[in-house]
């Protein structure tokens, strides 16, 4: 893998809530074109390790080095408001907009992006229901699509089947097989011991810490949700 350019580039990452330190100076590569898994146990700061990534939380210290671009960031489930009053289609298209003019006028290819997404996902049958109006899980496949229909170089997903069933799940490690096959840094965060032994490569989080951090998993997830 060193002969390959890496994705993420991550050193002596310090960053909290408020004043509290939450990440205590995580160096890691992640590499481009693999899937890795972030597992450990709750409130170990993987959300948090997305959040600085993402850009959406500043680090109090060290550094990121997005080589991908601007981060695809799929948030944890209950991060989400169910009530959106749009559509599956209209939400997965939500992906685009970056890309858009000032018109948000989607293109041939934009659609064709969009229906690629939502097949990946086995949510097409789904694309003119309501985000409220489909179950959870649904919803979920939705928001993984949209973060796919950004076709952003880094795709970060923070437990992304959790709660899924099992077509659902396998359809998201399809679906994140073939970006990373494509040569997306895919980042995603699981709970999930058979996601994370399956991954390309794993870090393992604990109070803030980068304890392991390798090919493949090192050790099963400490704690596992229900
Ligand atoms: N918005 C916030 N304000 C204050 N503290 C927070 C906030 N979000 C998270 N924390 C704290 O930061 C620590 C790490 O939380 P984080 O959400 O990153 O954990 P996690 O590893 O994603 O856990 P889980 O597996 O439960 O999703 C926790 O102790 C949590 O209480
Ligand atoms: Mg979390």
């Amino acid at each position: 893998m060193d002969d390959e350019p890496s994705g993420l580039g991550i050193r002596d990452l310090v960053a909290g809530h408020g004043r509290r330190t939450v990440l205590h100076g995580i160096t890691a590569r992640i590499p481009r074109g693999r899937v890795t898994a972030v597992v450990g146990p709750n409130g170990a700061g993987k959300s948090t390790l997305l959040d600085v990534i993402a850009g959406v939380l500043a680090p109090s210290g060290g550094t990121i080095d997005r080589r991908a671009g601007r981060p695809a960031y799929v948030v944890q489930r209950s991060a989400v408001p169910d009530t959106l009053p749009i559509t599956v289609r209209a939400a997965v298209e939500m992906g685009r907009w970056s890309r858009l003019g000032p018109w948000r006028r989607l293109t041939t290819h934009d659609r064709a992006v969009v229906e690629d997404c939502m097949a990946r996902l086995g949510i097409r049958e789904l694309a003119g229901y309501r985000l409220g109006e489909v179950s959870g899980g649904q919803r979920q496949r939705a928001l993984v699509a949209q973060g796919l229909a950004q076709e952003s170089g880094l795709l970060l997903l923070d437990e992304p089947s959790a709660g899924l069933d099992t077509e659902a799940r396998q359809r998201i490690d399809a679906a994140l097989d073939h970006a990373a096959g494509i040569g997306v840094t895919v980042l995603r965060v699981t709970h999930d011991a058979a996601v994370a032994e399956r991954a390309h490569h794993c870090l393992l989080l604990r109070g803030g810490r980068l304890v392991a951090n390798g090919p493949r998993v090192i050790a099963p997830p400490a704690v596992t949700s229900p």
